[in-house]
């Protein structure tokens, strides 16, 4: 179904984000038919430019960031009802005059006042703009009013104090369900499908607990290094940018309780519980558990990378992490005793998000007198595997006998992928985060308490490595695995990871 009409505010509209991401996004819900009717873009940035500049502009990222081939008439529609307008954060006249700007927009197209501010800036902008917007009115819903939502995106703070902080901002001018928290890969199909996997199949819930799984490996291994990002990254780091967010969302999908419905309250709720049983670390515990480190100079995908301290707008004495792995404990009957291992880091050999399930071993070994004796690690393991990128899929892996007359065991796994069963339309992820915020269904997006809880659970390692300063950064060379800190740290609890090939 098509949302109700509404205005789509774009905040940044002259940035990056709008560009690569927004544009293409609403080219492709509009070729899918997906966008209401009638819609208008409206721009907001710090120096004016024409309606007709902007929408060149809107026309020239779709050129660019399209993942469709475009069709020229639909792109023409899209773009027929754009303006733009000069705003500054803290000036409240700019509020004033977006105002004015929006009810001509609003009785031009006939809008009924259904609003979506969408905030592409620079996360220190959302509660000074979201401030502004409440004070001049603009996000005020009242009888007749039309809907009034808020999109933004991670990070949501730099650590739990400033998560809280902003929280506590953007709630004291909007209700929670007029604030749509987005992180992109809630809108990945993959991550979806976790839930829809789990919960509309009978067939994985009696074993989906502590009796029957061994372990849990999330990975979320990127080919791409610091690149140009030095300022953004450097205060940032691998734990930051990755964990309380992306990584912590694909944990809560694995490890939430079935919720009592498929809606946003529960859902989010169920999620929410799940990251706050995660156990709180001591500044020892946090140490022990976790394993950060830098890349080296090396070779990815037979590119030349140099080491991330002598990359630009990095300190050449960083102690920032480009990759971290740590052992998590969520205390509840579900889960007690089984171990969430998480890593993520950037200049690794391969590109690959996955949720490696490893289910226990046999209770007895019969076939001890086989090739597996000397395998290498993994290979005699019952994994359920679910892909998320680049390929994606679910592949269960378990031993088969190998043909012939002696007793002979090898590793063979049974996939399904999804290329091989749907056809897809190219999306950037961003189609169903967008469309879901138009028709108010905040299920994939982020509550205030998930958000906190993500934080609560890496704090104790934040606040340990600062700490501990340089000590314990270790290195590994891009292009490789990742450092042998990271497999020590299973190989202790006497397991391993999967390789990243
Ligand atoms: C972003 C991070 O949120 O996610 C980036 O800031 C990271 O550093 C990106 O590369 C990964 O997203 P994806 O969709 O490529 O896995």
């Amino acid at each position: 179904r098509r949302p109700d009409p509404c205005s789509f505010v774009i905040f940044g509209a002259n940035g990056d984000l709008t560009k690569r991401l927004l544009v293409p996004a609403l080219y492709n819900l509009a070729e899918s038919n997906l966008l209401p009717e009638p819609f208008a873009i409206v721009g907001v940035m710090r120096s004016a430019i024409s309606d007709e500049a902007f929408r060149q502009a809107l026309w020239d990222g779709l050129k660019q960031f399209a993942t469709r081939p475009v069709d020229p008439a639909i792109a023409e529609k899209l773009f027929a009802s754009v303006s733009c307008v000069e705003g500054q954060t803290d000036d409240p006249d700019s509020y004033r005059r977006l105002g004015s700007h929006l009810k001509q927009v609003e009785v031009a197209h006939r809008i009924p006042g259904n609003r979506l501010f969408y905030l592409a800036t620079p996360p220190t902008a959302f509660a000074p703009i979201t401030r502004q917007l409440a004070q001049a009115g603009l996000t005020q819903e009242g009888e007749g009013s039309g809907w009034r939502r808020v999109i933004v995106e991670k990070p949501f703070g730099s650590d739990l104090d400033s998560a809280k902080a902003l929280n506590r901002e953007l709630l004291s001018v909007l209700s929670e369900d007029q604030i749509f928290r987005m992180d992109h890969y809630l809108g990945k199909e993959t991550v979806q499908n976790i839930m829809i996997m789990r919960f509309a199949n009978g067939l994985f819930e009696p074993i989906w607990n502590r009796n029957f799984i061994d372990h849990v490996q999330i990975t979320v291994a990127e080919t791409v290094n610091v690149e140009r990002r030095g300022k953004f990254y450097d205060t940032t780091g691998a734990m930051r940018d990755m964990v309380p967010n992306h990584l912590s969302q694909l944990l809560s999908l694995i490890a939430m309780e079935p919720p009592a419905h498929y809606d946003a309250h529960a859902v989010r709720s169920e999620k929410a519980e799940a990251l706050a049983a995660i156990d709180v670390y001591d500044e020892q515990a946090a140490i022990a558990n976790s394993v950060r480190a830098q890349y080296g100079a090396g070779r990815v995908r037979d590119a030349e990378v140099i080491a991330y301290r002598q990359a630009q707008d990095v300190n050449p004495e960083s102690t920032t992490e480009t990759y971290a792995a740590i052992k998590l404990a969520i205390d509840n009957w579900r889960w007690a005793g089984v171990p969430f291992y998480l890593r993520t880091g950037k200049a690794l050999a391969r590109r690959k998000t996955e949720v490696a399930i490893k289910f226990k071993e046999a209770p007895i070994s019969m076939f001890r007198d086989t090739r597996l004796g000397d395998a290498p690690l993994g290979l005699s393991q019952n994994y359920l595997v679910l892909n998320i990128q680049p390929e994606e899929g679910i592949t269960l892996h378990f031993n088969a006998k190998v043909p012939g007359p002696t007793v002979a065991l090898a590793p063979v796994g049974m996939t399904f992928n999804y290329k091989d069963y749907f056809e897809s339309a190219p999306s950037t992820g961003y189609e169903t985060l967008i469309y879901d915020c138009m028709i108010g269904d905040a299920m994939l997006f982020q509550r205030a308490d998930g958000v906190e809880a993500g934080w609560r659970a890496v704090q104790p390692f934040l606040d340990a490595w600062r700490a501990a300063g340089h000590a314990g950064v270790a290195t590994y060379a891009a292009g490789s695995e990742g450092p042998e800190e990271a497999d020590a740290l299973l190989a202790r609890d006497g397991r391993g990871w999967r390789k990243l090939g």
